[in-house]
């Protein structure tokens, strides 16, 4: 069975999680954050890959494509029959690209990528008060995770962008107003 994915991009704190439960909810669309599951290997008894997801959340890395492109899979197998997945944070480098690629390519089809495009200093400051007490919310790791968006993720944005596969909604607005325009592309 081929799944729809939408893949949703953006900066750290640019409403990636906020937006796709919103989807989820009004949409027949599952939202898997590649983040959450890899938050949630990282804490499973018995998971031999704990330590090196953390060591790469603290530091704003990317996790090898291996462990975080299995996570999404088993998450899409698990689902069962639904219309579609909000890959939310993904493919977030090259390494993630091309791992995905060789492994989903005639799985999946890919209908589009939401771009939420927000201000760097409007996505730290939503970080710092996302009170999720989540690790790498504090400011050396947020300047980490810019570097690492800016160098390796706004690059794949980049990619999809010239094979017209990205649709860019401006997310500094309020969410109501950024979900009212995110809804079109899903009617
Ligand atoms: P991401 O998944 O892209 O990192 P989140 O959806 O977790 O971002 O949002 C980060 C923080 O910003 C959360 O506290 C969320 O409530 C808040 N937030 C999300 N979207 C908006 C918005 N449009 N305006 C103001 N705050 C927002
Ligand atoms: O998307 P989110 O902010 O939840 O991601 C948190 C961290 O999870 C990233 O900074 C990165 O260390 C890790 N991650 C990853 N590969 C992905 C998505 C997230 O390594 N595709
Ligand atoms: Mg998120």
């Amino acid at each position: 069975m081929v799944h729809n994915v939408v893949f949703v991009l953006g900066p750290p704190g640019s409403g990636k999680g906020t937006i796709c439960a919103k989807i989820q909810e009004d949409f027949n669309y599952i939202h898997l954050s590649a983040g959450d599951l890899l938050r949630a290997e990282r804490q499973r008894e018995g998971s031999e890959f704990g330590a090196l997801i953390e060591g790469h959340i603290t530091n704003g890395t990317i996790v090898p494509v291996e462990i975080t492109c299995k996570l999404l899979e088993n998450a899409m197998k698990a689902a069962g029959d639904v219309r579609g997945f909000l890959v939310d944070g993904f493919p977030r480098n090259q390494n993630n690209l091309e791992g995905w690629n060789a492994e989903m390519t005639g799985k999946v089809d890919e209908k589009f990528v939401l771009y939420l495009s927000c201000p760097v200093d409007i996505c730290i400051s939503r970080c710092l008060n996302r009170g999720q007490g989540r690790t790498d919310d504090n400011e050396e790791s947020l300047k980490k995770r810019v570097v690492t968006y800016n160098s390796q993720t706004f690059p794949i944005i980049e990619h999809f962008e010239k094979s017209g596969q990205v649709r860019e909604v401006k997310s500094e607005r309020p969410v109501e107003e950024v979900y009212a325009d995110v809804v079109k592309l899903f009617s």
